[in-house]
């Protein structure tokens, strides 16, 4: 099995140094389902850390001995292992002289105590975010682009749902283009491995359903606007989950059976959405409808059976699955590809095996 799409990550790491010990604990306690904290009461500390480990972000108080939080920004700016780390710094208002200091590096993300949690997980979850993105600027053009490209288009899929306008596909389609490209050229293992540690999930999950879709479609001989039909299905068809609140989305553990109703609703919802699209591709409509169906009826929304699925729903099931199993969540650690497959075979009666035998060969082959 080939170990480039064994994109595997652990929960983000992220230091909280400084502050009162309750402050830092406050901190951990609440995002604790997003990253994986380690506090620190002093600089002297954080620094004989940092000696072993290089944390995704860092989160400074001002309040900090014996220099302040301003002075560790500039050390931990000034080592050539942390110095694009981003840095939420926390800092009273009145504070001005040591916040203009903080504020001077760049990525450091201010956030005034007292703050929401809100504000906190969004100024945190930009940091990571931009760090992320800051690593695509080294990779090859047609990669960048294919991830620069879809995040914009996401991001802004993700304003017009809120507004109630509908989605310009051919805007969304051309965005899907580069990784196209990219997975005809066999040149997308940093997609892959650029997104895994992206923030968004959604985003990041339908990236990689977009890609494995595309992969899947080349290795089937797929080639045009069915590509394209593929690419842009993916990366649209969980956008429904954009109206699912977070609490379900990324609970830990089993969902109870009204969450597990809501969950289920994104389908509808992506539909409904895709609905109001002029010029939408039926096969995009069929990806984003019918993949959480299975040939055995017990799928839904609609419990479609047997020769009621065609190709595209049964492929689009496969890697849905496939690409929910071995993701990143904050809750569990991917699993590896080898297993996912295995678990995937046992589903011989909900998943089409010829369509999983293509998708394992392809693994197995090296494609991805
Ligand atoms: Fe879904
Ligand atoms: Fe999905």
């Amino acid at each position: 099995m080939t170990t480039s799409i064994d994109d595997r990550v652990q929960k983000s790491l992220v230091f909280v140094v400084g502050g009162s010990l309750l402050q830092r604990e406050e901190i951990a306690q609440n995002l604790k389902s997003f990253y994986l904290f380690e506090l620190f009461e002093s600089e002297s500390a954080v620094s004989e850390r940092l000696e072993t480990a290089v944390p995704t972000a860092i989160i400074i108080d001002e309040i900090l001995p014996p220099m302040g939080g301003a002075g560790l920004i500039a050390k931990v700016r000034g080592r050539d292992d942390t110095n694009n780390i981003p840095i939420v710094f926390t800092a009273e208002p009145k504070s001005a002289e040591m916040i203009a200091e903080a504020t001077s590096y760049d990525r450091v993300f201010l956030v005034e105590r007292p703050f929401k949690r809100g504000t906190f997980v969004g100024a945190l979850s930009s940091g990571v975010n931009a760090s992320v993105e800051a690593q695509w600027e080294g990779f090859e053009p047609i990669q960048k682009k294919a991830l620069k490209n879809t995040l914009s288009s996401f991001n802004s899929i993700a304003n017009l749902i809120q507004e109630g306008e509908p989605i310009p596909y051919e805007d969304v389609r051309d965005s899907c283009a580069p990784l196209v490209e990219a997975v005809q050229n066999n040149n997308f293992k940093d997609i892959l491995s650029g997104v895994s540690e992206h923030d968004n999930y959604t985003y990041v999950h339908s990236l990689r359903v977009a890609t494995f879709l595309s992969l899947f479609g080349n290795v089937l001989g797929m080639k045009g606007e069915d590509l394209m039909t593929l690419s842009t299905g993916g990366l649209l068809h969980d956008v429904g989950k954009m109206h699912i609140p977070h609490e379900v989305l990324n609970k830990p553990g089993k969902l109870t059976e009204d969450e597990y109703v809501i969950m289920q609703s994104h389908v509808n919802c992506t539909v409904d959405f895709l609905e109001e699209t002029s010029e939408l591709p039926k096969g995009v409509l069929i990806i984003a409808g019918q993949h959480h169906e299975k040939i055995d009826g017990t799928g839904y929304p609609y419990g479609l059976k047997g020769g009621k699925l065609n190709e595209l729903a049964r492929i689009a099931s496969i890697i849905d699955i496939f690409s929910a199993i071995t993701d990143r969540r904050v809750y569990k650690e991917p699993v590896p590809p080898e297993q996912a497959l295995k678990i995937m075979g046992n589903m011989n009666k909900q998943l089409d095996q010829n369509f999983l035998g293509v998708f394992r060969e392809m693994l197995l082959d090296g494609a991805t």
